[in-house]
């Protein structure tokens, strides 16, 4: 059998609840042509996925959507033979299949893995779209220089641990703001930014002016809300910002347009100084950047210069909860979940 998460009947809240998803179990389907069954083996958990949630964009009584690493069971599909391990869409599933007349984001390209180029879960993260949105956001549209100070929020997450460490190894000086003691202490100490600060702090703000003494000239945005206020009065001139992502604003109903209301809060700087604002969506950069990318981030990434921390959970029944606890950041990296056994440790 297989089983998998789909949304419940009832209304979605602003925050995922005990009752937000149900736990089904079915057959596990059979590959038409042009398509391979794969049994799930990670399944990632990634803030978008609320949102996708939120809008019910899965079909009722679908899996939830998610990427996964998975591993081919049966393929009728041209290119992949049973044995292989593969990026692809599983869901919140034990198994699912792939191919012709199968859903998924049209970026979310199926494609096998070679072990040889990292661990097969980092096709979901560092060597995946996260390593791609950090590379894309910091290195292809922020161009950070040497001297510049970079700062970087949610900084131990998915894509903020890479941000980071891309901007310094072009030598900016690289400011995190991170949750937790213990992620700072990790963002500073593991991955080498020059400093970290918490927005936990009650003096977050003035904690971020001091630890930017000139400026800000590259924002790498992850999270916006009252993070975004403290950053803002910090700009340059002619400093740049990608909006990468919203966090803070994704259980607020009554905020439809948090990327409109964050230009409103900010224009007046924005405009002062000359400030160029950018919005980055991962999918405008997989055809043309993923494998140059890979070229040049895998090898760093096997060589230990650049670092990347997982935070890898058990079982499918657990999904929902560890999904919960990655929304309100009690994560420690990149979460995934292993549903079924890696033959490759
Ligand atoms: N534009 C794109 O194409 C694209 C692609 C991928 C991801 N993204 C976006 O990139 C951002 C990071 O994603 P990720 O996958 O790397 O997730 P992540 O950082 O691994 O996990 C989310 C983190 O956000 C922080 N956070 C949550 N609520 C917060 C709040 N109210 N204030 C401050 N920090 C908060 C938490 O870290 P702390 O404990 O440190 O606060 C939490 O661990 C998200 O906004 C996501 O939507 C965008």
């Amino acid at each position: 059998m297989n089983r998998y998460w789909t949304l419940s009947d009832k209304p979605v809240g602003a925050w995922p609840e005990a009752d937000t998803f149900v736990l089904r179990e079915g057959p596990i389907p059979s590959p038409g042509p042009g398509q391979a069954l794969t049994r799930t083996i990670y399944i990632s958990l990634d803030p978008y996925q609320w949102g996708y949630k939120r809008r019910r964009v899965e079909a009722p009584g679908a899996a939830c959507h998610a990427r996964t690493v998975s591993q081919v069971i049966e393929s009728r599909m041209d290119g992949f033979a049973a044995g292989d391990l593969v990026f692809n869409t599983n869901g919140w599933a034990e198994y699912g299949l792939m191919g012709e007349g199968v859903a998924r984001p049209s970026y979310m390209i199926p494609r096998r893995l070679d072990p040889a180029q990292g661990r097969i879960s980092q096709a979901v993260g560092v060597l995946g779209m996260l390593g791609l949105t950090a590379y894309a956001g910091m290195v292809l549209m922020a161009e950070p220089r040497p001297g510049e100070t970079a700062v970087v929020s949610a900084a131990s997450g998915g894509v903020g641990q890479i941000a980071g460490q891309l901007a310094r190894m072009r030598g900016a000086r690289v400011v995190g703001i991170a949750g937790r003691a213990e992620k700072c202490r990790f963002v500073v100490e593991e991955l080498g930014y020059d400093a970290c600060v918490s927005h936990l702090s009650p003096t977050f703000a003035a904690d971020l002016r001091a630890a930017c003494p000139d400026g800000i000239d590259v924002y790498f945005e992850n999270v916006g809300g009252a993070v975004f206020d403290a950053v803002l009065p910090l700009f340059n001139t002619g400093a740049r910002m990608t909006i990468c992502g919203l966090i803070a604003t994704y259980g607020d109903a009554a905020n439809t347009n948090p990327r409109a209301a964050l230009q409103a809060r900010g224009e007046a700087v924005f405009r002062a100084r000359g400030v160029t604002v950018r919005d980055l969506f991962v999918g405008d950069y997989v055809e043309g950047h993923h494998d140059a990318f890979l070229r040049e981030v895998a090898p760093w990434v096997a060589s230990g210069q650049v670092k990347y921390r997982e935070d890898i959970r058990e079982g499918i029944e657990t999904v929902p909860a560890c999904f919960a606890e990655m929304l309100r950041g009690d994560n420690f990296g990149k979460m995934l979940v292993r549903v079924g056994e890696d033959p490759t440790v």
